[in-house]
């Protein structure tokens, strides 16, 4: 697997990582045994990047993180974020039993708690997973650099932040990586955050770049989905709006089809063209689906190809919106908080 720099850490990752969320909730119910095959054999293939956060499956998923690390922990990157607080007692899919602290206080709290899940005593990048209207950035940066000077986290990450609040925490410590959602249908990152990420060396870690599976063909209907499966609450999977959309993924299914490829390796082979500082991190559970997103990295499409595909899959085509109702509300309060204190109203999402 190749191998490119993870922002100017001085650490190389595998091009392309797993993301581990769905083995612990929001896509359907969870197979640890399953899992942890998976895994494994993301190690054999040469993945080393390894996406997780202490919301997933309220701890589960570090929990499972730190049984599959435990004789290779110098040969994986755990990337995992805090800043949700969940009742540790709740349902798993019940998303919205979620509060959001960035304290100093509940960063350091959060990152002893994450390590005793891992079993290790460091992360390789703490990212916080929103940004919190409350408080500077700058300060949060300044909490997780005092994790970093004591030895428990080795770089700093965010999540869905915008470029001007990258470039104020990248003021305070250098930041390795920047994990925002993008994909063929959702290229938000291109008019604000990637050309800061180019200028302050920051890689950036593209989440749900299969379109939440959907880019791969593979959600024909929702009646497929698990009750709690959170593309139930996401605008382009419902009704109408999904059946527009299997138009143009189909389109791309034929491209696919032709070139005896699939379409979802079609979606990863897209973003690694888009340059070579981007870390896509695909979820799965599957072995199957694993094995054929690796084949995605020896996928090299032509220039006339991506030009087609990504007029097929243009966004202003696309109906409805990509997030889910807490992620709009995420970002709102992202956009509109500024790097100091903003709306209370907006801190719970
Ligand atoms: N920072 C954030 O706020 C944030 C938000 C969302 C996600 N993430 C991270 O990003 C990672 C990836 O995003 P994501 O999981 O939301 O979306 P994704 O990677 O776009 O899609 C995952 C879904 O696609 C299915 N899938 C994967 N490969 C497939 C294939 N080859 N053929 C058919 N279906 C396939 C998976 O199925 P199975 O589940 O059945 O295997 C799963 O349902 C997450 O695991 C998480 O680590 C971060």
């Amino acid at each position: 697997m190749r191998k490119i720099p993870l922002g100017r850490s001085g650490t190389q990752s595998s091009v392309l990582g797993l993301g581990c969320m769905g083995m612990s909730e929001f896509y359907g119910p969870r197979d640890d045994v399953m899992s942890m095959q998976t895994l494994e054999r993301a190690f054999e293939l040469g993945i080393t990047f390894y996406d997780s956060s202490d919301m997933y499956g309220r701890g589960h998923n570090e929990e499972l993180l730190g049984k599959f690390i435990k004789n290779k922990r110098d040969k994986v990157i755990i990337s995992t974020k805090f800043g949700f607080k969940r009742d540790p007692n709740g349902a798993d899919g019940s998303t919205h039993d979620r509060d959001l602290d960035n304290s100093p206080e509940y960063i350091r709290q959060a990152c002893d708690a994450a390590l005793k899940r891992l079993g290790t005593d460091y992360i390789d990048v703490y990212s916080a997973h929103r940004y919190d209207t409350t408080r500077p950035i700058e300060q949060v940066t300044e909490s997780i650099a005092g994790l970093v000077k004591a030895g428990k986290v080795r770089s700093i990450g965010f999540s869905e932040i915008t470029g001007e609040q990258l470039r104020c925490a990248h003021k305070v410590h250098p930041i390795a990586a920047l994990q925002n959602e993008y994909s063929l249908w959702h290229r938000r990152p291109e008019e604000d955050v990637l050309p800061v990420c180019r200028e302050l060396g920051v890689t950036l870690v593209a989440y749900s770049p299969l379109g939440r599976g959907f880019l791969t063909g593979a959600v024909q209907d929702t009646k497929q989905l698990a009750a709690n499966d959170v593309r139930l609450t996401v605008e382009r999977f419902k009704g109408d709006n999904l059946d527009k959309n299997l138009l143009l993924v189909n389109q791309v299914k034929a491209i696919a089809s032709a070139r005896g490829i699939t379409p979802g390796q079609i979606a990863l082979a897209w973003l690694f063209a888009q340059g070579n500082d981007i870390i896509p991190i695909p979820g799965t559970k599957r072995i199957k689906y694993l094995e054929e997103n690796v084949g995605s990295v020896n996928v090299s499409l032509s220039k006339e190809e991506l030009k087609t595909i990504a007029e097929i899959v243009d966004p202003s085509k696309i109906a409805g919106t990509a997030e889910t109702a807490s992620q709009a509300a995420g970002r709102m309060a992202a956009m509109t908080g500024g790097s100091s204190a903003g709306s209370d109203k907006l801190k719970r999402i």
